[in-house]
């Protein structure tokens, strides 16, 4: 499993290998995700009382063919109605994650037709970080979209390290760069 490439992977959806879903949250991928996202209420909505199983076709998960039985990546995508003026949905929303969530959930709810997607997140066993798996995760997360008839793929961003950092301020972190003018978090 040390030779794991990103380009061998092979990427399902849940509704697929349901087997998997539960696998994805053990530590081995889980421990990846910070401690305050666990505790983020709107997170249930979706992740929690039974709804992920109502997200399968929108959830991917990623394994190595040499061990298919031990997930290495997943990722989670929510479908809701946008633009959608008689809901006051003209715009993306500032509320990010937790708004593309709650939307999802009143629409799925109430029978509305979803007309976009919003990734969630993607999240690689740490031992595989830096080998290019959050890229094939992205690409898989979009090729999904495209499967199931969206034409866009939204996405809220999270500076993955901020957490480490609470006392600096969020904008003063977020306009960190690399030297090639990318994004440093
Ligand atoms: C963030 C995460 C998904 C990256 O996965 P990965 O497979 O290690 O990333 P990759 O090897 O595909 O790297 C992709 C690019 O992102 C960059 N990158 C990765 N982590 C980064 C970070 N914390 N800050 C800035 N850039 C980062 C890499 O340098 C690479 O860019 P490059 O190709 O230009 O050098 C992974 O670290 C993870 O699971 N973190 C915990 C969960 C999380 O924060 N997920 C993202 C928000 S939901």
């Amino acid at each position: 499993m040390n030779e794991t490439r990103a380009e061998s992977l092979v990427v399902t959806t849940f509704a697929e290998r349901p087997d998997l879903l539960a696998k994805v949250f053990e530590p081995e991928i889980q421990s990846a995700m910070p401690e305050f996202m666990r505790h983020d209420p709107t997170g249930a909505l979706y992740y929690g009382d039974g709804n992920l199983d109502r997200y399968l076709q929108y959830g991917l998960v990623a394994v190595d063919p040499a061990a298919p039985h031990r997930p290495v990546a997943r990722a989670f995508s929510v479908p809701f109605a946008f633009p959608d003026g008689a809901r006051g949905r003209e715009a993306l929303p500032d509320g990010g994650w937790d708004q593309v969530i709650r939307w999802g959930h009143r629409d799925r709810v109430a029978g509305i037709p979803a007309t976009a997607i919003s990734a969630l997140e993607i999240m690689v066993a740490p031992r595989l970080h830096g080998r290019g798996i959050a890229g094939v995760m992205l690409s898989a997360l979009r090729d999904n979209a495209r499967r199931l008839g969206f034409a866009e793929l939204y996405a809220p961003l999270r500076p993955t390290d901020k957490h480490r950092e609470p006392l600096t301020p969020f904008a003063e972190y977020a306009a960190r760069r690399r030297a090639d003018g990318l994004p440093r978090w």
